[in-house]
Order: C-alpha cells, then structure tokens, then sequence
C-alpha cells in the first residue's frame, strides 16, 4: 500500500477574472465561461515564482509532519528558472529538509509529476520507511492576445508519499504512451510556448485512448470500475470532452447533464485557476476530495495525465476511509476566496514584469505572496525570504 499521505495545493494571491479579459480583447464573455469553462485565472505578481508557490504548498503538505523523514524531493515542472540547478534545491533549504533528502527536478510538460509519483512508488516499494516530496509547479504563460492567453494560470501542489498512506493507495497498474509531436513547446529562447491548439487537443484525445487500451489490458478493470476520473485539465472543457471520448469507447452513454454534475467536483478548483501544467491534474484531485457531494471511501480514480510533446498515462488510486479527517478545504477554499481581482493593466504590468538580466542589484516589489517570497536578485543569484523566520 503506498500512496499519498498528505496533498496541498498553492497558487497566487492574485487572479485575472475572464469577463475583465475578454472585455478588452473584445471576445464574447461565453467564449471564455462556456466555450472553454474557465472563470477566473491564477496570475504570478513580482514576488511570486515556482519556488514559492512550491515552498507555501509544501509547508502546508507538511504541517505536523517529521520533515526529517523525507528522503527524496522530486521537483517537477516546465517553467524552470534555471538551466543548471533544481528549483527543488531552494525549496529544500526554505523547508529546512534533511541534508540527506535527495533533490532533482523533472521535465516532460505536464506530464513531469507523474513520472515523479512512480519514481516515489519504485523507491518506495523497495525501502517502505521512506517517504518522498513530490512537487509540481508551474507557471502557464502564454503569448499576449494568442488563444491560449484565457487558459493561463500558476499554482503548485505538493505531496508527501508514504507506505502509510491516509489519503490515496496507488495502484500498480498504468498504461503509457509516448510520441515525438510538436502540439505544444517552448525553446529555451521563448518566454511563452508555441502551440498547434487544435492539434494538442487532438493528441491529447488519442493519448488517452492508447493509455486507457494499455491500463485496461493490464488491470482488467472495466470502466464502470471507477466511479470518478480526473484528467490533465489545461481548461476544463476539454475534461468534458475527455470524458466522452472515454465513456464512448467503453459503450457508456452519458448525457450532457450526468457529465456536468459527475465532472462539477473534479474541475472546480480549476475553473478558478486556470491551467498550472505538472500541477494541473492534482488540483483536479484536491477539487474532487474536497468537493465531492459523496463520501469517496474505498472508491477507485481513473487518473488521466498529459505533457505535450507528448507522453500520457492512465493509471488509478483508491481513496482510503477516514480521508476526509485528513483534508483541508478550508485551507483551499479561503485560497482561492481571498484573492483578489486585477484589473486589466495590472495583469500587463504583472505579465511585463522581468528581473534584470545583467546581474545588477534588484530589489523585488512587495506584493502577497504567502510565506515565502522572492525577495531580491543580485549578481545573477535568487534570494527568498520566509516571512515567519525572518520575524
Ligand atoms: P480557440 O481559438 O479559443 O478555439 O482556441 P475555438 O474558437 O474553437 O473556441 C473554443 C471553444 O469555445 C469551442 O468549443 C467553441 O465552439 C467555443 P468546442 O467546439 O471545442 O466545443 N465557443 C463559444 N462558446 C460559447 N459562446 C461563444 C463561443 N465562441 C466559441 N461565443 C485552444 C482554443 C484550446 C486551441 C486555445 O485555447 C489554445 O491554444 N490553448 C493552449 C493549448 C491547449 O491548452 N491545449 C490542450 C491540449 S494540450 C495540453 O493539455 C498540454 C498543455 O497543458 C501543456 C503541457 O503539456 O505542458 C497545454
């Protein structure tokens, strides 16, 4: 039995709402609500990058944990900050972990936490006193007036796996895909990526009828077998059209309301967040533990994950009795509540935002940003701040 112990997600303190962006791009607002089910968008202000975003999500995956006992931090994401070193290692240091826990940071798009999540299971299973930190963060920025401009969005979930796990048992089985396309990416010398939109949905699609054929052949579990499913959620109306496709190949008729209300939970939190890559089908967990109407003891989720380029996986968790003693939703819920909405030009100032890149001393403008914050730059070196320790 190993699984996830303890989960918690972070993102910023600030949001763009969609009817403020389509406003000034002159797009109907239902575009944006209904066309691809988006409210509200997650935006980094000055002060805030995937460290933090890390660091405040996993100070909160730890709380009342012994954080002596974490052996491994595997950092994933696709919005690095550094060609050389982990994001991970400053995370490490700002969480005050043990000297001996073992740090490296993943990279295939979204689907780098996923890979981290078997790599925990591997390690694991062969040494089951250890536990490891599984990070994803991201930062989704995409080109200004492009149509990938409303799916934006930042945010990062943290996840401590254990052989004692009081919220998910994994199950062994998955079913993997890989295949050199170019639906989405982003060189080293392009700040935001470049992307077939049409065509990454199309990949997306038929990676998850590949992963769903491998998964199933190897568990021999039907698709009635799970009673919820979360899926890569790069804007939640292509979760809805996941689950068809799916639903479709197993001979389940489903009608447009039965999908609305099964999928409600698993895509709340990401309506009003927006797309956070790695991060993105473990907020859609976090939203289905903490907004399900049914107690999901003992229940299976079928698990969908995506990274363009691409590789995918299909692969399940049963959720383990007493979970619920174990989530936070309010920690979540007052998140996402007490944010607070930019108008047009502060998202571009935000958006335009960049730290010097001739080494000169910079101090950081002071915006919320939890309780770790990039605070300045200076000879080409990050420097953080943790605002309980430094009081
Ligand atoms: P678009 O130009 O907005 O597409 O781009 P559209 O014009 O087809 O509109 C989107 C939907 O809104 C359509 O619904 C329209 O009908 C509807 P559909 O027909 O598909 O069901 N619509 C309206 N609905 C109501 N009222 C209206 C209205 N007008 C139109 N007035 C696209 C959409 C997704 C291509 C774009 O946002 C994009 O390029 N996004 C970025 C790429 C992306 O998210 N791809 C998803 C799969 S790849 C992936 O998941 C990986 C990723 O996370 C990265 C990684 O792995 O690292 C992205």
């Amino acid at each position: 039995m190993i699984g996830i112990d303890s989960i918690a997600f972070y993102t910023s303190h600030y949001y763009l709402d969609v009817d403020t962006l389509a406003e000034a791009r002159c797009i109907d607002k239902a575009k944006f609500h209904n066309g691809l089910n988006i409210d509200k968008i997650s935006f980094p202000s000055p002060g805030t990058d995937i460290v933090t975003l890390a660091a405040n999500a996993a100070e909160k995956a730890l709380k009342g944990k012994d954080r002596s006992a974490i052996d491994m931090l595997l950092f994933a994401t696709e919005s690095g900050i550094d060609q050389s070193k982990s994001a991970g290692i400053y995370v490490h240091a700002l969480l005050g972990l043990q000297e001996s826990c073992r740090v490296v940071e993943l990279k295939q798009a979204c689907y780098a936490a996923t890979i981290g999540i078997q790599m925990a299971l591997d390690m694991i299973r062969v040494n089951p006193q250890k536990k490891v930190l599984v990070i994803a963060s991201d930062v989704a920025k995409y080109e200004l007036e492009g149509p990938g401009e409303p799916t934006q969005g930042c945010g990062a979930v943290a996840m401590v796996l254990s052989s004692k796990p009081s919220l998910l048992v994994f199950d062994q089985h998955f079913g993997a895909y890989t295949q050199d396309v170019m639906d989405f990416w982003r060189p080293n010398y392009s700040e935001v990526p470049y992307v077939d939109g049409k065509y990454s949905m199309q990949i997306y699609l038929e990676g998850l009828e590949r992963t769903w054929e491998r998964y199933q052949q190897r568990s021999k579990r039907t698709f009635s077998d799970h009673i919820n499913f979360c899926y890569h959620v790069p804007f939640p109306s292509l979760v809805e059209k996941a689950h068809r496709t799916l639903a479709a190949m197993n001979q389940q008729k489903i009608t447009a309301s039965e999908l609305t209300k099964l999928l409600a939970p698993t895509i709340a939190y990401n309506r009003m967040n927006g797309n956070c890559y790695t991060a993105s089908l473990y907020l859609s967990l976090i939203s289905l533990l903490e907004n399900a109407n049914q107690d999901l003891a003992g229940q299976r989720i079928g698990l969908y994950s995506y990274g363009s380029g691409c590789a995918a996986e299909f692969f399940s968790a049963e959720v383990v009795p007493g979970y619920r003693h174990v989530i936070d939703d309010n920690f979540h819920k007052d998140l996402f509540r007490k944010r607070q909405a930019l108008t047009f030009d502060e998202y571009l100032a935000f958006y335009h935002y960049q730290l010097p890149d001739d080494g000169s001393p910079h101090d950081v403008p002071y915006y919320a940003t939890g309780r770790f914050r990039l605070s300045h730059y200076k000879d080409h070196k990050r420097y953080y701040t943790d605002e309980v320790r430094s009081c």
